[in-house]
């Protein structure tokens, strides 16, 4: 209401493109900056103390690999978020900008001391070439590690807030905001499972610097295969722990969050699968416990795309279950507050929007003032025609035939009750009538829906003729 609308139809207002750039961000930053650096750096530590230069050799090589993904991609997409978060919904991130000021002072800070400590790191590995400059080495991979731990660790306070606030809903005090109860479950979790794919990317880079080092393969399917063996059993019980600290409302998501609608009845075979997912790197990090060196090499390759399977299917989960919350009880996905939602559903959303074409309905101009509406209370989730399309949802609800006009304003008064991910319709009843008549005009038309970026932003008409009494 406050912003002008970036808009992109047929993806949904952008969401996609955070979700695609944020998921893509997260499979960086666990498995290679979280998971990775600490695993090399035992390595680096490992192969100094028993001698083993192949073992030191293949983490420096591995290591390139990280360093090159993390100073360009990792760093690249986490730029990303906040561009595509600032553009689709300005309201969510400057919102949370404000109550975590210090925070994500803290967490610039520490990211640049992470990317100042890789450099280093990888720039002076074949320099340190006596054991004294070794062992100085290895703490220069130590501190990383605690500076690549830590940046998620204060990303985390605030992925946690967005779902439950805490004490924070009383207080408004930061430290409130830092501690909420999803924290330290969420960020046990999230360690977990960065040291699990973490142990897996590194199979995966195995599988090419090894094919003629059978010695280090069989060393590192043992070693890791640990690794694995204990973050899974980290992963279960934090997994548990965080799942009960979900507010209840939340989990009743679950089974839209975990497919879509259209998928629900796949629920049980779904969640087998997790299970068989989970259950095969059981027994791969069993199997690489016992027989390390039975297991072919391109084994090594598989445990990662299960691992991307899972992270990916996590975040897209719990950013679902979320809904129709940005901020939990205080903000919804839409930019609407909750303490402001009784009073725009009396007054009218419009006449207190500042970048909408009118500020009241009339018969006139329903059709115009019905696509700002949509633009404030549905885009930020639908689209018009395409993905999450408002007319396709329409009609899987009242078919292909005619849709009753006062049935859809009945909808609009009840959706936030049928359907729980969705926030209550912010505006009076002459708008979920405007809303009606632009989605009825829209399925004759079908004429795209565009925003600020390529229309300008809309403004009343203030000549004095406009103005009624
Ligand atoms: C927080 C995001 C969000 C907002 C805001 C939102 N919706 Fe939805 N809506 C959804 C999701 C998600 C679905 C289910 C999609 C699926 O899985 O099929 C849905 C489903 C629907 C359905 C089908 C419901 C059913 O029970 O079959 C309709 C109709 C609908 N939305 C209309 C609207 C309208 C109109 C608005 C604006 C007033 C709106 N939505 C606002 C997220 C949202």
């Amino acid at each position: 209401m406050d912003f002008p609308p970036y808009y992109l139809d047929h993806i949904a207002g952008g969401r996609l493109i955070i979700g695609l750039i944020a998921c893509l961000h997260v499979l960086i930053n666990h498995p290679l900056a979280v998971g990775a650096y600490p695993l090399l750096t035992f390595m680096e530590w490992w192969a100094h103390k028993h001698n083993r230069p192949d073992i030191d050799r293949l983490a420096y090589r591995i290591t390139f690999v990280v360093f090159l993904v993390t100073t360009t991609v990792g760093a690249l997409t986490g730029v990303g978020i906040w561009l595509s978060t600032s553009l689709f919904a300005p309201f969510g991130i400057g919102s949370l900008l404000r109550v975590f000021f210090f925070g994500w002072f803290a967490e610039w800070l520490v990211f640049i001391s992470e990317v100042v400590l890789i450099m280093w790191w990888f720039l002076s590995w074949k320099k340190a070439d006596t054991p004294e400059k070794k062992k100085k080495h290895i703490k220069i991979g130590l501190a990383l590690s605690i500076m690549s731990w830590l940046t998620m660790a204060l990303i985390v306070a605030v992925l946690g807030f967005m779902m439950n606030t805490g004490d924070w809903s009383q207080s408004r005090a930061f430290l409130d905001a830092m501690t909420a109860p999803l924290y330290i479950p969420q960020l046990g979790f999230r360690t977990a499972f960065a040291f699990m794919t973490g142990a897996v990317f590194l199979w995966f880079c195995t599988y090419f610097f090894t094919k003629k080092d059978a010695a280090a393969r069989a060393w590192m399917v043992e070693r890791l295969s640990h690794v694995v063996l204990t973050s899974l059993i980290a992963l279960f019980f934090f997994g548990v722990w965080y799942w009960f600290r979900i507010p209840e409302a939340m989990r009743a998501n679950q089974s839209v969050a975990l497919l879509s609608m259209s998928f629900v009845q796949w629920q049980d075979k779904f969640a087998m699968l997790l299970g068989c997912t989970n259950g095969v790197f059981l027994l791969i990090a069993i199997g690489g416990l016992t027989v390390p060196r039975l297991i072919p090499r391109w084994a090594l390759l598989i445990p990662t795309f299960m691992g991307i399977w899972l992270l990916g299917h996590f975040e897209r989960a719990r950013e679902f279950m979320r809904k129709p919350w940005v901020i939990a009880e205080y903000l919804y996905s839409n930019g609407i507050r909750k303490d402001e939602l009784r009073f725009l559903q009396s007054e009218g959303m419009l006449k207190h929007a500042t970048y909408v074409k009118h500020h009241t309905v009339t018969p006139e101009n329903r059709v115009e003032a019905g696509e700002d509406v949509f633009m404030i209370s549905c885009s930020r989730c639908h689209s018009t025609t395409g993905l999450n399309g408002v007319l396709e949802k329409f009609t899987l609800m009242y078919g292909p035939g005619e849709w009753s006009e006062g049935g859809m304003v009945a909808f609009l008064g009840t959706m936030h009750k049928t359907s729980t991910f969705m926030p209550p319709f912010p505006g009076n009843r002459a708008e979920k009538e405007a809303l009606v008549a632009y989605i009825l005009d829209l399925r004759k038309t079908r004429e795209p829906l565009t925003g600020a970026q390529s229309d300008g932003i809309r403004l009343p008409d203030l000549t004095p003729a406009s103005i009624k009494p």
